[in-house]
C-alpha cells in the first residue's frame, strides 16, 4: 500500500504531530508514505512530492507550522490563472491531481485541512479518489469534532496577551482593544475573553453595538476599575452589519478582515475621552510550539488517519467525539459550519460574571 500526505490551508500547531503520527502508523503497517508539498500543488506540478520516512518525521511533533508547507490558495477545481491582458479565470485542475496521483501510485490520501480543504478532498472523493480527512483550524470552526487541533494552542496565546495587556493597561487607566483571528467564528475571542477575564468579548456571532460597548467601559469606570480590556474577533459585524476588511481579495481567496480593534479604540477613545490603546494579535496565534492538548490530539488524529485508511473510510474525517476518536462523512461535518452558540453555557456564564458582548 503506498499512501500519501498533504497538509492544505492556513497553517496550525499540531500539523508536524500529525504527520509524523500518520507516517509512523502507516509505516507500521507496512505501507510506504509520499509528502505532497504545499496542498495539492505537489499533484500539480507546482511543487514537490517527497517520500516521508521514520527519519524525515523524526523530531517534529512539537514544532509548529507544516514541514509539508501549505497554502490557501490553488483550489485546483478553481485554480486562478491570469491571462495576458492581467485579469484572472478560474480552470479545472482536478484532472491533473487524480492523474497524477495514480501515476505516482497513491492508493489513498490523508488530507489535513479546514473546512476548504475538506471541501476540496469532497469533491475529489466524488471524482473517485480515496481519501480520508484530519480536520485543522485555529479557529475550531469545523463540525462533527468536539475540537481542532490548533485551536488550544491560539487561546493560550491569546491568553497570555490578553495577560500582558492587563498589566499595562491597569498601570495606566488605559482601555486596551486586543484583535485576535476569526473570521466567521468566535471561539478563540470567547474561550481566550472568558479566561483571561475580559470586561467585554466581540464575536462574529453575535452583532455589537459602540453605545453599548462605552456603556460597559464607563460603567466599570464609575465603580472604580479605570481600565477596561476588549477582546474582539477580527470578523466581527456591528448591527447594521459591517466588518472591518482589508482592502479587496485577490483571487481565489477568502475575503481578509482585521483592523476592527484600530477602529474601536478609535471609535471608544472619541465617546468616552478615556484613552485607548489597540493591538492585532495576528499571526502569532497560528505560529509556535502547540500545547500538550494540541500535541495529543493531532497524534490520536494521525494514527486514527491511518487506521481509516486501513478501514476504507473514503470521505470520512476523524474527529475528537470526547472520549473517542470517531469518522464523520466529510459531507456530513460540512454540511452546516461550526459557529458560537450565543445560548451556549460559556456565553451565559460569561454574561453572568459581568462581561458585555457589545448587544
Ligand atoms: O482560518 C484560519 C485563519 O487563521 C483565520 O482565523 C484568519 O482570518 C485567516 O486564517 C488568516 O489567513 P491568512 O494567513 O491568509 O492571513
Amino acid at each position: 500500500m503506498r499512501i500519501a500526505i498533504s497538509t492544505g490551508g492556513g497553517d496550525a500547531p499540531g500539523l508536524n504531530a500529525v504527520i509524523r503520527a500518520a507516517t509512523l502508523s502507516a509505516i507500521d503497517r507496512g505501507w510506504s508514505v509520499l509528502g505532497i508539498k504545499r496542498g495539492y500543488a505537489g499533484l500539480l506540478g507546482e511543487d514537490e512530492v517527497i517520500m516521508l520516512t521514520a527519519d524525515s518525521v523524526r523530531g517534529i511533533a512539537h514544532l509548529g507550522g507544516t514541514i509539508l508547507r501549505t497554502t490557501n490558495r490553488g483550489n485546483p477545481f478553481e485554480f486562478p490563472v491570469q491571462r495576458s491582458d492581467g485579469s484572472w479565470q478560474e480552470i479545472d485542475r482536478s484532472g491533473e491531481i487524480l492523474d497524477n496521483a495514480r501515476n505516482l501510485g497513491i492508493e489513498a490520501l490523508i488530507s489535513i485541512g479546514g473546512d476548504g480543504s475538506l471541501a476540496i478532498a469532497q469533491r475529489l472523493v466524488e471524482r473517485g479518489m480515496r481519501i480520508v480527512g484530519v480536520p485543522k483550524t485555529i479557529d475550531n470552526d469545523v463540525s462533527g469534532t468536539v475540537t481542532t487541533f490548533g485551536f488550544d494552542t491560539a487561546v493560550q496565546t491569546a491568553i497570555e496577551a490578553i495577560d500582558k495587556l492587563h498589566t499595562t493597561a491597569e498601570s495606566h487607566d488605559r482601555v486596551m482593544v486586543l484583535e485576535v483571528m476569526g473570521r466567521d467564528a468566535g471561539f478563540i475571542a470567547l474561550h481566550s475573553g472568558v479566561s483571561g477575564t475580559a470586561d467585554v468579548v466581540l464575536i462574529p456571532e453575535i452583532p455589537w453595538r459602540i453605545e453599548n460597548v462605552c456603556e460597559a467601559v464607563m460603567e466599570r469606570d464609575r465603580r472604580g476599575r479605570k481600565f477596561a480590556i476588549i477582546v474582539v474577533a477580527e470578523g466581527v459585524r456591528d448591527v447594521s452589519g459591517h466588518e472591518s476588511l482589508i482592502g479587496a481579495s485577490p483571487p481565489g481567496q477568502d475575503r481578509r478582515v482585521g483592523g476592527i480593534a484600530q477602529r474601536l479604540a478609535t471609535a471608544i477613545q472619541d465617546r468616552t475621552g478615556k484613552e485607548c490603546r489597540s493591538m492585532v494579535l495576528g499571526h502569532l496565534q497560528r505560529g509556535g510550539m502547540p500545547t500538550g492538548y494540541d500535541r495529543l490530539l493531532a497524534t490520536r488524529f494521525g494514527g486514527a488517519a491511518a487506521q481509516a485508511v486501513a478501514d476504507g473510510k473514503w470521505g470520512h474525517m476523524v474527529a475528537l467525539q470526547t472520549p473517542n476518536i470517531v469518522t464523520v462523512p466529510i459531507a456530513e461535518a460540512l454540511k452546516v459550519p461550526k459557529r458560537v452558540d450565543p445560548n451556549h453555557d460559556v456565553v451565559q456564564t460569561a454574561r453572568a460574571i459581568g462581561i458585555s458582548f457589545g448587544d
